[in-house]
């Protein structure tokens, strides 16, 4: 059974709604294609340039590129069935599309570019309308040249509520991002520079909660937050230490989880990952606790510190119940799962090219580097591919923009087992549109949550699948979240029908 259905636009009605909204179009919406009975949540977005405060002072204002003159955009919230409807206008020099990461949403509405919609040029208006099928933690970004126009500001949170929330004292979103600034302040302009492409991504300098450089988090002894973490960065990989704390894990990618405790007590985010995080404030009334990022040994810094006021909420942590209420996945059937192999290869390592190195790298498993169908010849040729943008492939092929022949292909409504190997020296969050898949085995070891994601980190040479019922029709993104490696080649598309 498909959630989607209901939803589904037509191609033709797709393509007549865009054109009642072009050039300069004014709300009202146009009406709205069918009867609808739920609550219609209308926002608008206006993607332009814009000064931010991203530092303190004595430093600068940053030029960036915002939502409504804001980084992060609008935190845009609507109860779990109700209905959204956003009127994206386009004030840059570029054109633009918004994708909603990890909603389960019809194919037309998922915003990318030539693939499911002509992109918003400039001065352009579109409207996106969907349901929330799933409560969770989502985001929005373009789709569109992503690696600079994420990078420089263009992104927001989108948080379904559950009809019957847990219990918590306060709900907070903290939308993370890496900045490479210069010294003024400015963003550094190097964006989809050679390196960035071929080793880990665009990594920057400067971490930011919510559009700023934090300071402190103010809390109080006693009180329960609901922290929803979300990793817009293009390539950071994020992991928390909340000295002192002890974390609850609730939901990931927005789909609930089994609560528990962040294994060796970090929370771990790579590129457009979410953590819902239940965190009981345990601190002494007046004390300063750090959260520490730990990701990148030798590099941990201290991201924000929690300040707690002199007076407790409360003396104790309440007892609550922490288990959020599961969205409606279609539950894959792994007896009869099609399985499918992916493999990941390419990009750099101490000057050499990955996918050459056949099996030397010594994983074990020597075929497991060329895995995707040794396309490589010799060096030269490598240099050639990387000239021309290409620097990672999925199956031995690098995509090029966003038009391209669907790598997998599969059948409706039946279940698939998606087998990935990265045969790489590098993580890679892989992201797939329009559905969230269980990871059931890492490495051949069974996960002992099989966590519902959107997006999965990939460890380098690590094995992960994943598995789902394919219920949503339609040609969906694949690639690598890490948005220097999806722009050099790192993106396929998987076709639902
Ligand atoms: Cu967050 Cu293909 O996107
Ligand atoms: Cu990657």
């Amino acid at each position: 059974m498909s959630h989607f259905l209901s939803t589904t636009l037509t191609r033709r009605a797709f393509l007549a709604s865009t054109g009642a909204v072009t050039v300069g179009a004014i709300l009202p919406f146009p009406v709205s294609r069918r009867a609808h009975a739920a609550p219609v949540t209308e926002v608008r977005l206006c993607a332009a340039p814009d000064r931010i405060r991203l530092v303190p002072e004595p430093h600068g204002e940053t030029p960036a590129w915002c939502y409504n003159g804001l980084v992060p955009g609008p935190e845009i919230r609507l109860r779990q069935g109700e209905r959204l409807r956003i009127a994206v206008e386009n004030g840059l020099d570029e054109e633009t599309t918004v994708h909603w990461h990890g909603v389960r949403l019809p194919n037309a509405m998922d915003g990318v570019p030539h693939l499911t919609q002509r992109p918003i040029g400039p001065g352009e208006t579109f409207v996106y309308e969907f349901d929330a099928v799933d409560a969770g933690t989502f985001w929005y970004h373009p789709h569109q040249r992503s690696f600079e126009q994420v990078g420089r500001g263009l992104y927001g949170p989108l948080i379904v509520e559950e009809p019957e929330p847990i219990r918590i004292d306060r709900d907070v979103t903290w939308v993370l991002d890496d900045w490479r600034l210069i010294k003024s302040g400015a963003i550094s302009d190097d964006f989809g520079n050679g390196h960035d492409m071929s080793h880990n991504g665009r990594v920057g300098n400067t971490v930011t909660i919510n559009g700023r450089v934090p300071d402190t988090f103010a809390a109080k002894r006693g009180e329960r937050i609901r922290l929803r973490l979300i990793n817009a960065a293009n390539a950071r990989i994020f992991g928390l230490e909340f000295q002192g704390h002890e974390p609850t894990v609730i939901a990931l990618d927005g789909q609930p989880v089994t609560p528990h405790a962040p294994d060796g007590g970090l929370v771990v985010l790579g590129p457009a990952m979410r953590a819902d995080v239940v965190l009981d404030m345990a601190g002494r009334p007046g004390s300063r606790v750090s959260v520490i990022d730990r990701f990148y040994r030798g590099l941990e810094y201290r991201l924000v510190d929690l300040a707690y006021d002199s007076a407790p909420l409360r003396d104790r942590a309440p007892n609550w119940p922490l288990e959020l209420p599961a969205n409606p996945l279609p539950e894959p059937d792994l007896r009869n799962a099609v399985r499918h192999d992916v493999v990941f290869n390419g990009g750099m390592m101490g000057g050499m090219v990955m996918a050459e190195m056949g099996g030397s790298m010594g994983d074990g498993s020597s075929g497991g580097m060329m895995g995707g169908g040794g396309m490589m010849g010799r060096t030269g040729s490598m240099m050639g591919m990387m000239h021309s943008g290409k620097i990672w492939f999925i199956n031995g092929k690098a995509a090029e923009g966003h038009i391209m022949e669907p790598m997998l292909t599969l059948d409706r409504d039946r279940s698939h087992v998606i087998a990935m190997t990265n045969a790489t020296a590098w993580h890679h969050p892989i992201h797939l549109h329009g559905h969230s898949f269980r990871v059931i085995a890492r490495n051949g070891q069974p996960t002992r949550h099989r966590e519902w994601q959107d997006t999965v980190l990939m460890a380098p040479r690590e094995k992960v699948e994943i598995a789902l019922v394919a219920d949503n029709p339609g040609d969906w993104m694949f690639h690598c979240h890490i948005l220097e490696h999806q722009a050099a080649g790192m993106m396929g598309v998987i076709r639902v029908t």
